[in-house]
């Protein structure tokens, strides 16, 4: 058979409605891209600058060793340049690691509903992935995860902040964890949303660990608003990083991303500016929520799952609300049929939301 069984039981990538398609079914007044987790306020004008320039370039084929971008991240942080990676996005970091680590017989772990994309990696390595459900309150159960893992566990995949419940584990409970791995486990630690949560008191910054078998993974993709030229990176020991470097594709990420990244770390006032809006936006939607009688479970990410009664109500109210323009997302491909995910928006876009579920709530 030309393609193996482990890719045809793949079930394709279903992405939110575009606001193109939205237009075409509904032709709404006006629209609000809630739906993906993406910065509502755009980008840095320093990195869009960047971009301009670096097409001047554009002939040749791009730095293959992000030399620059590495050095300029591990500067930051303190580290060195050999224990940095970049990637396209911080999924195509990911998807190197499912390349580069698992023999056929390893398997992976992680929770039920978690970033859908390291699910999709670890199935179309064809390997066995396990997952543990998430305690009752939307969180990692790190302590049924250390009990999970098995003498085929390679890797097991955390997200903190978590898509889509935007909740996270504390420092206290990743030592924990850590202490009941073993050393030949990797630990890939998706800090997508990093940038939103570092101020909360507990919340583990996995840079600050150093741990040989631990590997950080960050984006531009969210708080720099760079989701659509795809840059990521990745943080670990020296060795996980040379071996990556040898199966990484070498040409990725391209120059216009490189040259984005690097403007968008000098460019503080814009990430600022961002992680402000998602905070005072979540606690305004907090408000409007209560006031308006839903559930929703509390987040240190740019949204806020909101939780309804069943899957009938959580849909119509999707739908609803995609019929006044407001592009909301659902949860059932997590394993939470009857959540709702909300991307903070900017100011304009929220008072967008709130009219919208005026009118479409029960009063
Ligand atoms: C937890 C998490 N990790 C990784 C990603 C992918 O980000 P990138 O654009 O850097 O590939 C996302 C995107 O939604 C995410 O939610």
């Amino acid at each position: 058979m030309l393609v193996p069984s482990h890719i045809q039981t793949l079930k394709p990538y279903i992405a939110g409605k575009t606001i193109e398609e939205v237009v075409h079914e509904y032709n709404p007044p006006r629209i609000s891209k809630l739906a993906s987790n993406e910065n509502r306020l755009g980008c840095s004008p320093k990195a869009r600058e960047a971009v301009n320039r670096s097409m001047d370039q554009i002939m040749n084929y791009p730095d293959p060793a992000s030399k620059l971008l590495r050095e300029r991240l591990a500067k930051q942080f303190g580290i060195k340049t050999g224990n940095v990676i970049t990637g396209s996005g911080s999924e195509g970091v990911m998807a190197l690691i499912t390349r580069t680590f698992f023999l056929d017989t390893d398997e992976a772990l992680t929770a039920d509903a978690t970033f859908i994309g390291f699910v999709v990696l670890a199935n179309s390595r064809g390997i066995k992935l396990r997952r543990v459900p998430l305690t009752s309150g939307y969180r990692f159960d790190l302590e049924a995860m250390a009990a999970a893992i098995r003498p085929e566990t390679k890797v097991i995949y955390l997200a903190n902040p978590n898509n889509p419940t935007g909740t996270y584990f504390s420092r206290k409970e990743f030592e924990a964890f850590h202490k009941k791995v073993p050393e030949h486990v990797l630990i890939i630690m998706d800090e997508a949303y990093f940038e939103y949560a570092r101020n909360v008191a507990d919340y583990p910054d996995s840079m600050k660990y150093r741990y040989d078998n631990v590997i950080t993974l960050r984006t531009f993709s969210k708080a720099y608003g760079l989701a659509g030229l795809r840059i990521g990176y990745g943080f670990a020991h020296e060795d996980i990083i040379s071996n990556l470097m040898k199966v990484k594709l070498p040409f990725e990420p391209s120059t216009p991303a490189q040259a984005a990244a690097l403007a968008a770390l000098d460019d503080t006032d814009f990430l600022d500016r961002s992680v402000a809006m998602v905070h005072s936006g979540r606690d305004r939607l907090y408000d409007f929520l209560t006031s308006k009688g839903l559930n929703f479970v509390e987040s240190v990410s740019n949204s806020v799952m909101a939780i309804f009664g069943d899957e009938p109500e959580a849909e119509a109210f999707t739908l609803a609300m995609l019929k006044k323009g407001v592009i909301l997302r659902r949860l059932p491909a997590f394993g939470l049929p009857n959540c709702v995910r909300i991307t903070i928006g900017t100011p304009d876009e929220m008072d967008h939301f709130e009219m919208a579920c005026d009118d479409v709530l029960p009063v």
